[in-house]
């Protein structure tokens, strides 16, 4: 989804700077980039369909290296196709503004037409140029660039993140404000800066403010003022964010992705690491989140999210429900919000969320709250949205996410909704000491136990299994029970990277349609159980094998393997902790293939990071 990088300096140019915090946006995914800066006097631009690689071509033989202003764009476009005229940044008509925008002017029809019988004149088809015209226009009556951004807004119905760079003859003016997708500002000594993500300000400082809906900001050299659209003035105090820049780096592998399944032992060790009461077995959250008060009266939970996240809450029902003893349902977060949802008192919601600003989960959540429900949420970047309206917090502490297929962070969801359910159950009298404990300690070896599936002997075998599914027709992956969801997420990440055709079943469905589909030509990736259900796994390997059917078996069951013939092999452990490790070879498996077929792994085509519109 479009990213949003602004700066402003006393001297020394912006423009390398911007480039490099669109860079660190690219895996956010778009099709467009832009940058405009300010200098002496005017206003310069440079825009390019395409990868940011096009823009610095564009850039090496433009006059825009002098401006200490400027704002920059990734678009992925909404209103309009991928183009040159239609990349962000857009101009006013006076040429003295400039604008950048995420989101969508639900009203751009009609104030476009009140502004073309103004006798403005429209260079793209976007819903952007609009309210850079509108700005343009209000800046005739209005004190100051923010004074006019408020009184444009005024006239907007919407959502959007915008940067606007003005010029005014006497230096240049740069505002931003915020109605929906994120936006965070900071400031140092001789600088400040805006992005939509903290990762375009962490080269800059790590004491990060966050806007709130309803805020407009100003940036000077050294000082950020937020007031609301009234022009009231409101104070977002700075949050010291501890994501290391050097993160956002490959660090030396071919991609995000392989660096980001690399990095799970220790990220799993972080998500534990500080909450394990071990003499109580129990789990213990900062800031007293989830504690017995909170918890004991919790009628039902209603899980939100999307994507990957929404695998994690389907785990989650699994957990919540077998430990806690709590009734869960799950809902795509799209879903919850228009189906006239009844919410029964003692409700809580819990989101699950990597980014903590997926549009669709937000409003499903904000909703759930009006409902009446009390609301948690499992993220992974602190002072995200997400945080900051939930009543209770547990962070995953995954670090920067950057390859756009989810790995790391779908693996921490699943160790902090496993926290949670132990935190539940010790909270409600469910889970017994003994039973506790053995799961805590399942969850502090999951860190050897990771670090043995990623040995460079591990990871060979999977590229020699890979090898032999890549020209296939398709996957269908199977699971039961805990592991139905990692089947989803599975076929999830192939699709994703690989663009094969892929989908998750509960194996029990197996007989009612997809078993029409086995042929030599379509793999079926069994995910095994050791439980109750490992019998009835097997059971449908056999059925698959009996039509000619090609089967992979994943997981810890010898005699799952067996039958199958093949088989990538996880270290066996609890099945309440099985879906994190039968996780590690899917997404190995999903990364192999994709490599094999060339594909764009860490930006698949259209897909986009964070979804901050609907
Ligand atoms: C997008 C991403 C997915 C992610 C989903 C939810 O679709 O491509 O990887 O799982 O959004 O994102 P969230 O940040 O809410 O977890």
């Amino acid at each position: 989804m479009c990213g949003i990088v602004g700066a402003i300096r006393n001297q020394g140019p912006v423009l390398a700077g911007l480039v490099e915090g669109l860079r660190v946006l690219e895996y956010r995914g778009y099709d467009s980039a832009g940058v405009a800066v300010s200098d002496e006097g005017k206003i310069k631009s440079a825009k390019r369909q395409g990868r940011l690689d096009n823009l610095e071509a564009r850039l090496t033989d433009s006059s825009l290296e002098n401006g200490v202003a400027g704002i920059g764009h990734t678009r992925w476009a909404t209103h309009g196709p991928p183009s040159d005229e239609n990349a962000h940044p857009h101009l006013g008509a006076s040429g003295c503004v400039a604008l950048v925008h995420n989101g969508i002017i639900e009203n751009w029809a009609e104030l476009k037409g009140e502004l073309l019988a103004d006798g403005v004149r429209f260079v793209s088809d976007t819903d952007t140029e609009v309210l850079a015209h509108l700005i343009d226009r209000e800046r005739a009556d209005a004190s100051d660039l923010s004074d006019a951004v408020r009184r444009a807004l005024r006239r907007v119905s919407g959502y959007y993140a915008l940067a606007v760079l003005a010029e005014t003859g006497d230096g240049p003016e740069l505002v931003c404000a915020r109605q929906g997708p994120p936006l965070a500002v900071a400031f140092v000594d001789d600088a400040a800066y805006l992005a939509s993500d903290v990762l375009g300000i962490l080269p800059h400082t790590r004491e990060i403010s966050f806007l709130e809906d309803g805020d407009v900001a100003v940036l000077r050299p050294g000082d950020v003022q937020i007031t609301d659209f009234g022009g009231k003035s409101v104070v977002r105090p700075a949050q010291a964010i501890d994501w290391d820049p050097e993160d956002t780096g490959k660090g030396g592998w071919p991609h995000y992705m392989l660096k980001e399944i690399h990095e799970q032992p220790d990220v799993l060790a972080r998500t534990i690491q500080g909450r394990i009461d071990d003499e109580a077995a129990d789990v213990v959250f900062e800031d007293g989140a989830f504690a017995n008060d909170a918890v004991r009266d919790v009628a039902r939970i209603q899980v939100i999210a999307c994507g990957t996240a929404l695998h994690a809450g389907y785990i989650a029902r699994y957990l919540i429900e077998g430990l806690g003893g709590v009734p869960v349902d799950v809902d795509y977060a799209s879903e919850f919000r228009y189906r006239g949802p009844r919410i029964v008192p003692g409700t809580m919601a819990l989101a699950i969320s990597q980014s903590g600003e997926t549009a669709d989960t937000l409003a499903a959540t904000r909703l759930a709250r009006e409902l009446g429900a009390s609301v948690g949420a499992i993220c992974n970047v602190a002072g995200s949205s997400q945080v900051r309206e939930s009543d209770h917090v547990i962070l995953t502490h995954a670090g920067p996410e950057i390859g756009v297929a989810s790995t790391k962070a779908f693996t921490a969801q699943v160790a902090a909704v496993t926290l949670l359910a132990v935190r539940l159950g010790r909270a409600r009298g469910t889970l017994s000491k003994e039973d506790a404990s053995a799961i805590l300690n399942e969850l502090k070896l999951l860190r050897t136990r990771i670090e043995s599936m990623l040995g460079e002997h591990a990871v060979d075998h999977v590229r020699r299994v890979a090898q032999s599914h890549a020209e296939q027709r398709g996957f269908l992956f199977l699971g039961r029970g805990i592991n139905y969801p990692v089947a989803l997420e599975g076929a999830l990440k192939l699709k994703e990277i690989s663009y094969m055709h892929a989908e998750g079943y509960p194996a029990g469905e197996m007989k009612h349609g997809p078993i029409a589909l086995i042929d030599p030509g379509m793999t079926i990736v069994s995910v095994s159980s050791t439980g109750p259900l490992a019998e009835k796994v097997r059971a449908n390997i056999e059925q698959v094998k009996a039509r000619g059917g090609v089967v992979l078996s994943v997981g810890s069951d010898p005699e799952s393997h067996a039958i199958a013939g093949q088989s990538l092999e996880v270290p066996a452990s609890s099945e309440w902790l099985s879906p994190i490790l039968n996780t590690v070879p899917l997404q190995l498996l999903s990364y192999a293939i994709a490599d094999m077929r060339g594909c764009d792994i860490d930006k698949p085509r259209n897909l986009a990071k964070s979804v901050t519109v609907e």
